[in-house]
């Protein structure tokens, strides 16, 4: 790995982890097997995330609208995260993890909501590695929740319209007090947001990588830091490094 992966290590990394059920239909398995397996590729990448001291790791592990899908791939999706962190608690607890977990908690089942409240509260207090997991998330949802709650304060009185500013919105979304994310990953080859982070995703870099989220592993989490590292960020202004001369 080089020098310059180690000089511009991103603080805050948010991945939307795609093509489990691609990854086992290649290979003749139920799709219920790609979750399973793309369970280890995010312990992996967490321990590699805080191993190169990123301080933010966002995952997308549930949307908002992934209660579309087949009752049995919900019932499993929803198991493997209620499994990760029964079994996962401790030992991210032990290294300093505190996790955080962004996404519309009304009316959430009363098997998942404890534990993630459980696994907020514990770790609460730790100071390496951040990990949000996005769960029922989805960004319009978000976003209208915190308009709904401005717009309370301004009916109340307690909020003139015309102070609303990006800070204050900011401050009503499920991230608040989390940097925006400088990168965003998304594996499998698609191209899209799909309702991930679009008001903090004003400036970030965006890396779309073919293979599936069950194959992701330390060595292509730590290609794409050096990616991102090689990256001109300007965020609306001029750039920092200095201009390639033309035609090189
Ligand atoms: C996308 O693959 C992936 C998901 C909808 C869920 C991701 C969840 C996990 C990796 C497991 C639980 C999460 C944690 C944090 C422990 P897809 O099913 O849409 O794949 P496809 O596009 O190939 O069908």
């Amino acid at each position: 790995m080089s020098d310059l992966l180690f000089s511009t290590v991103p603080e805050h990394v948010a991945i939307i982890m795609d093509g489990n059920g691609r990854w086992a239909s290649a290979r003749g398995l139920p799709r219920t097997m790609g979750h399973r397996k793309g369970v280890e590729a995010v312990r992996e990448t967490v321990r590699a995330a805080g191993d190169v001291g990123i301080k933010y790791l966002t995952l997308f592990a549930f949307s908002s609208e992934n209660w579309r899908r087949p009752e049995t791939e919900v019932t499993d999706l929803l198991g493997l995260l209620k499994a990760f962190i029964r079994r996962d608690l401790a030992e991210l607890h032990r290294q300093n993890v505190r996790i955080r977990v962004i996404g519309d908690r009304n009316n959430l089942r009363s098997d998942i909501l404890p534990l993630l409240i459980e696994a907020e509260e514990t770790t609460r207090a730790n100071t390496a590695l951040t990990l949000v997991i996005a769960f029922n998330y989805g960004s319009r949802d978000e976003i209208g929740r915190a308009v709904i709650s401005l717009a309370k304060d301004v009916e109340a009185g307690r909020l003139r319209a015309q102070d609303i500013t990006p800070a204050l919105i900011d401050a009503r979304l499920d991230t608040a007090g989390i940097p925006d994310p400088d990168l965003i990953i998304r594996t499998s080859g698609e191209e899209r947001l799909s309702n991930f982070l679009l008001w903090q995703a004003a400036y970030s870099e965006f890396m779309f990588m073919p293979d599936y989220w069950p194959d992701f592993s330390r060595d292509l989490f730590l290609s794409a830091l050096e990616r991102y590292a090689a990256r001109d960020r300007r965020f609306g202004g001029l750039s920092v490094k200095p201009a390639a001369a033309v035609g090189s």
